[in-house]
């Protein structure tokens, strides 16, 4: 009997084969994983990402709530035509305070890794609110309600203190403000505007929904939807890469 002729142990015997089974995966499993554990960070350094400003936060929430995930992703493959369309592959460091990640596989819209800055925030107050009325042919449902409900600042001290559980660096100081930023960007007269630059130098403060008497779930969302891809200047790489 040659060595061969071994595996009928394994397919005759089905917990042999089960027992079989699972050596090979945890090996194949250990080589993928355990390098790992040795490398300084599989995430590099990537200039310009900062957390989510405390309003950008709260339209991600809503983003989640309201399934936005289940018609569009947030990656930018490295294909040819994903580049043409959408800009920049995307880096791992640019999703590395989602907490959970958008990534996605389902493109009933588009990918919106990069849509930050493409429209204007009246654009995508108005496309929230009726998608038809600026893309006629849109199956995107309308989330008019947005535009009206104030949004709930109660919970965004814990939804703060939730990402440092998992490692996003917010400062206490960014935690202690966070009731008053979330409001303060966008509320760009106000004098807590001028304090939240001071702890947000990077991010904008706008009325993003276009009405000043309050903030709502819209304005949330529309800070959100316009940083979203914006923090990292590929012009600085891809001038010298030349990729787009
Ligand atoms: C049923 C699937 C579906 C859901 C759910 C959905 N969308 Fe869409 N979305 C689409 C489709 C299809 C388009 C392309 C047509 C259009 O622009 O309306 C689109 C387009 C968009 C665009 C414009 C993207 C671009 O680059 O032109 C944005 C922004 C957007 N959706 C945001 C959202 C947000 C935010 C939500 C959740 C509140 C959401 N969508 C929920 C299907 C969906």
């Amino acid at each position: 009997m040659s060595i061969w002729s071994k595996h009928q142990i394994f397919e005759k015997n089905s917990f042999v084969l089960l027992i079989g089974i699972l050596v090979a995966v945890s090996i194949g499993g250990l080589v993928e994983i355990a390098p790992l554990f040795y490398l300084k960070s599989t995430i590099e350094k990537t200039e310009g990402m900062r957390p989510y400003t405390p309003l950008e936060l709260a339209g991600r929430e809503i983003y989640i709530r309201e399934g936005c995930y289940l018609c569009h992703s947030q990656m930018v493959r490295p294909m040819r035509d994903e580049l043409e369309r959408y800009g920049h592959y995307s880096l791992a460091a640019e999703s590395m305070y989602d907490h959970p990640f958008q990534w996605g596989s389902k493109r009933t819209g588009p990918d919106l890794a990069r849509v930050g800055g493409k429209y204007s925030d009246a654009w995508h107050v108005e496309h929230l609110i009726d998608p038809r009325s600026l893309v006629p042919a849109s199956i995107m449902p309308g989330y008019p309600f947005l535009a009206e409900n104030e949004l709930e600042i109660r919970d965004i001290e814990n939804m703060l203190k939730a990402n440092m559980f998992v490692g996003v660096p917010y400062t206490d100081e960014q935690l202690a403000s966070a009731k008053m930023d979330i409001r303060a960007q966008a509320m760009p007269d106000s004098d807590a505007a001028y304090e939240f630059v001071e702890r947000w130098p990077t991010a904008i403060v706008r009325d993003y929904d276009g009405n000043p008497e309050k903030v709502t779930e819209m304005d949330a969302m529309v800070a959100y939807l316009q940083m979203l891809g914006t923090l990292v200047d590929f012009s600085i790489y891809d001038d010298k890469a030349n990729l787009r």
